[in-house]
């Protein structure tokens, strides 16, 4: 597990690309609530949208991490983790009976000065079509709307390059984070 970080201005100037968020639909608004972006879908027919106000299903949460080969963690504890989170953001597959969830990440923080994103997640059979990246976008640019210094997060190996392509360090000389597991 590696850390990284990225500042204020580098958040900032990812989201210089982004377009203004979508005008806002009704039947969306319904079940996204007030705060929801669509990212891009290859496929016109389908609606892949990002909201931090939709509840999310513990159940499907789980089978998210499933997929993406992650260890199962108590739901009592997961849904205390979500309560006790600044910011928590579900990516779904939208329908009108079942949306499905396909993506998600957390970020734990004071609100101002400090923030860690944890837990993204997108399921394997919508990878690689920059969701990921939009997933982040739109957490980082509510972060920076509320003005936060610095976001950190713990890479896995695995997807360190990721990070790195979006304007993310490494921390500095690698040798200034340090961890305590409870055993
Ligand atoms: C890591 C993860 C969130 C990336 O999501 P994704 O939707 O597949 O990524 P995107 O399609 O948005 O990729 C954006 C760019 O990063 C690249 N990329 C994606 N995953 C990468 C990886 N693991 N390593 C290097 N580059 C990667 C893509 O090729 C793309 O490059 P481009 O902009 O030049 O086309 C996803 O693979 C995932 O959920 N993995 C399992 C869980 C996990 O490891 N989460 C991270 C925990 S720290």
């Amino acid at each position: 597990m590696l850390s990284l970080q990225i500042s204020k201005r580098r958040a900032l100037r990812a989201f210089s690309n982004m377009q203004p968020a979508e005008s806002q639909e009704p039947l969306l608004n319904k079940f996204y609530g007030n705060e929801w972006r669509e990212l891009d879908s290859s496929n016109e027919r389908l609606r892949l949208i990002a909201s931090f106000d939709r509840e999310i299903d513990l159940v499907e949460l789980e089978q998210l991490c499933d997929a993406v080969g992650w260890c199962r963690r108590p739901q009592r504890r997961v849904r205390t983790a979500l309560e006790n989170s600044l910011l928590v953001i579900g990516l779904w597959r939208h329908d009108k009976r079942f949306p499905r969830l396909i993506g998600f990440a957390r970020c734990t923080g004071d609100g101002v000065l400090d923030a860690t994103i944890w837990d993204l997640a997108i399921h394997p059979l919508y990878q690689r079509s920059g969701l990921g990246k939009g997933l982040m976008l739109v957490l980082l640019e509510r972060l920076r709307d509320m003005e936060v210094e610095k976001i950190t997060l713990f890479a896995d190996a695995q997807a360190v390059r990721f990070y790195l392509a979006q304007g993310w360090d490494l921390e500095p000389q690698g040798n200034r984070c340090v961890f305590w597991y409870a055993r």
